[in-house]
């Protein structure tokens, strides 16, 4: 099917105001949560929540390249023209995780530290410094400053570790519940999706 004509149409958020309307969606999910339960349970469903449109805004972006050259069209070109935008969105989500990691902290000490680890720690701090560093560099200055073959090397390491860091949060999750297979199905399927045109050209 040829979507090159259809949505999505000029109504759709691009570039700052997507990036707009993505934190505001974020701001009220993690105001509803919040107001639903107060309690420190409702702290620790809000990191859940964030690691989950993190997850959705990460996959986006990591997709966007081979979703446009499988799939040209509209919505796929929408999706490459926007990735820094839905990459900058899944560094608001996980802010906002990180907020909450630090109320949950500080709410109920002994329940974290039980629920976290010194590995935790030093794996997530080191997802964190991507976070941060991935951000800064995806403005025009920051990103002709660092030079285009530093910039790919840099956003590519990041990407990878981020994927990596989702699959053992969540993968460490399967005993708690089997749901927590469908992430890692989907973030399989999406590196095989990143991967498969590079495989075959190999052939
Ligand atoms: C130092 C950094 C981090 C700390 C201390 C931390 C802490 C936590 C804690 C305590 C939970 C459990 C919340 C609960 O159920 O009560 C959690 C859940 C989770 N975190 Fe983080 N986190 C960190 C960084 C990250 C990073 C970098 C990622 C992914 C890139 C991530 C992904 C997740 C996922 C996938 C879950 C499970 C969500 C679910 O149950 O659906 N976290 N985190």
């Amino acid at each position: 099917m040829n979507t090159a004509h259809t949505l999505p149409s000029s109504q759709t958020p691009q570039g700052w105001r997507l990036l707009g309307f993505l934190s505001l969606g974020l701001l009220l999910l993690a105001a509803a949560v919040l107001a639903l339960d107060p309690s420190v349970e409702g702290v620790r469903r809000l990191i859940r929540v964030t690691a989950r449109t993190s997850l959705l805004l990460f996959l986006l972006a990591f997709t966007a390249s081979a979703a446009a050259r499988q799939w040209p069209g509209a919505w796929t070109r929408w999706q490459v023209r926007n990735r820094r935008y839905l990459g900058l969105g899944f560094a608001v989500s996980h802010t906002i995780h990180a907020l909450a990691i630090a109320t949950f902290a500080q709410l109920d000490p002994v329940a974290f530290h039980q629920a976290s680890s010194v590995g935790n720690f030093i794996s997530g701090g080191i997802a964190y410094g991507f976070i941060a560093v991935l951000a800064a560099t995806s403005f025009d200055a920051t990103a002709a400053w660092l030079g285009r073959p530093a910039w790919q090397r840099l956003h590519l390491a990041g990407m990878y570790y981020l994927w990596i860091s989702f699959v053992i949060t969540f993968g460490k999750r399967i005993p708690m519940s089997p749901v927590y297979v469908l992430p890692i199905v989907v973030l399989l399927l999406a590196l095989a999706f990143r991967l498969w045109p590079r495989a075959r050209r190999l052939q």
